[in-house]
């Protein structure tokens, strides 16, 4: 016996839905249960498989993988290192393949693979996933067509993959989708399609706590967003999250405590209100409109997103139509009806080479942008200073329940990898980036920091008291 599923692998294996991801927490048993489905249609010649990595040197270990058990089932295998191409004695071939810079996509266009298999999915963008799914076709008859993914918490397309698999419907639910499309002799097309969401964790994976007793241990022992992350699988909290001090708990939407999103009300006339914009075209744009009480607390009333309903892709409006519909919303919604609206947008609208600017074509339709603040650091310590709740639960920004599109993404943004002060953004951030347009133009002061005391770690040695006496000592003697 080379392999042999456990449990959980073996439930995952014999999903019969189109799309499934398994996993969310670490340790199990996720890459080796992908390398292994990737072998079921190797008798047939014309088969043909990739399996995914986002990056070229996280390929390795699932290659290091394939040579350890491909050989063994398939003495005649052969495994070529310049294409990293499997090829059985049949003819089938297993492939790996990176998505790591934008132009990874040429590689595959105009291929076709019966079998496709994300590892690690959070690591890629929706765009890049649904690219590949366009790849996913028959090499002959014969072939099962279909697409199988792992994933952590955590990472640039954690929200996407928690939409699509996690909060879609409960684990082990399979979730349809109603595909259409419309024939070139015009008769539509509808088609279902369906995925499903199988959980693991390290707690099904026996075989590993044999080898490595410690494991569990050492993913305890990791700070608690990781840990609830990779030991519990639990996707509302992941490092590398930017926006950490979120919270959205209905429970308090109306009393406003210890929640940012709370339910509308309506705005006093005395509140100034604000608009912002972040411009898109092939990506979503972004209108907020934001007002300020009288302690500079802010509180985004109402949104409108440029977004097809696929995560990250925008509608292709035109500016003077995007400004009409911006007409009619503030015409219409009663907290913004007959009031002053001052506007701050997206400095990029004004750049243009000889053509007239996006800002401009705005201003024919009476809508006047002034340019924001790009400053990226700035803005996001500002936010920060804007989310941190007072010592009554009380932050100084307030987020309407029916800004969903706020709620789905903002707290979804994840640190960039190279530039880690920053973020990522090959995430779904025009919705902050808005936000900050208007933090910028209302400017405040951190709060003092409150003191919780509910931390003794102090590995660098600082507190108080005996780094002064340490200080002391060397000091006097
Ligand atoms: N069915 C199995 N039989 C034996 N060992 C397994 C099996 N599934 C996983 N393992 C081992 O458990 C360890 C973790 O598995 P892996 O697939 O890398 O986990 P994950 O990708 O979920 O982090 C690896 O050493 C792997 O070889
Ligand atoms: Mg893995």
């Amino acid at each position: 016996m080379i392999w042999k599923p456990q449990p959980r692998q073996a439930v995952f294996m014999a999903r019969p839905e189109y799309e499934a991801l398994y996993g969310g927490a670490a340790g199990g048993g996720k890459s080796d249960a992908l390398v292994i489905e990737a072998l079921r249609q190797v008798h047939i010649p014309h088969y043909k498989a990739l399996i995914l990595r986002k990056t070229f040197p996280q390929l390795a270990e699932l290659v290091d993988k394939t040579l350890n058990y491909y050989p063994r089932a398939y003495p005649k295998a052969r495994y070529n290192s310049t294409t990293h191409t499997w090829t059985f004695p049949t003819g089938a071939k297993i492939l790996f393949g990176a998505m790591q810079y934008g132009k990874d996509k040429t590689k595959y266009q105009g291929q076709a693979y019966d079998f496709i298999a994300f590892d690690e999915l959070t690591h890629f963008t929706f765009e890049e996933y649904s690219y590949l799914f366009s790849r996913n076709r028959p090499n002959g008859p014969g072939t099962r067509v279909y697409l199988r993914s792992t994933a952590n918490p955590g990472g640039v397309g954690h929200g996407w993959v928690k939409e699509r698999f996690i909060t879609a419907g409960p684990p082990m639910t399979p979730i349809q989708e109603e595909v259409s499309w419309r024939e070139p002799d015009g008769r539509e097309v509808r088609q279902k399609q369906s995925r499903i969401f199988v959980p693991s964790s390290v707690f099904d994976n026996p075989a590993l706590l044999e080898n490595d007793p410690q494991y569990i241990q050492r993913l305890a022992s990791m700070p608690e967003a990781e840990r609830n992350a990779l030991l519990y699988g639990d996707w509302d909290s992941f490092s590398g999250q930017v926006f950490t001090e979120w919270r959205n708990d209905p429970g308090h939407y109306e009393d406003r405590k210890g929640t940012h999103v709370i339910s509308p009300f309506r705005i006093p006339e005395t509140w100034r209100i604000w608009s912002a914009l972040d411009w898109g075209y092939s990506r979503p744009f972004s209108v907020g409109w934001y007002a300020v009480d009288h302690e500079r607390r802010l509180y985004r009333i109402r949104e409108f997103y440029g977004c097809t309903g696929t995560p990250n892709v925008g509608l292709k409006w035109e500016p003077g139509e995007v400004a009409r519909a911006i007409r009619s919303i503030e015409g219409e919604d009663p907290n913004l009806k007959g009031k002053k609206i001052s506007r701050v947008g997206d400095p990029a609208i004004w750049g243009s080479d000889g053509t007239e600017s996006i800002g401009s074509l705005f201003e024919r339709e009476r809508i006047y942008w002034e340019k924001g603040n790009h400053a990226r650091l700035d803005g996001k310590m500002q936010i920060h200073h804007r989310l941190s709740f007072d010592e009554n639960g009380i932050p100084l920004l307030y987020v309407f329940n029916s800004c969903k599109h706020f709620i789905r993404t903002v707290p979804n943004l994840v640190y960039d990898e190279s530039n880690v002060e920053d973020v990522d953004t090959a995430g779904e951030d025009h919705i902050y980036d808005e936000l900050r347009y208007v933090c910028m133009k209302n400017p405040i002061a951190p709060r003092p920091r409150l003191v919780t005391g509910a931390s003794d770690y102090d590995p660098l040695d600082l507190g108080k008291t005996g780094s002064y006496d340490r200080y002391e000592f060397y000091r006097r003697y």
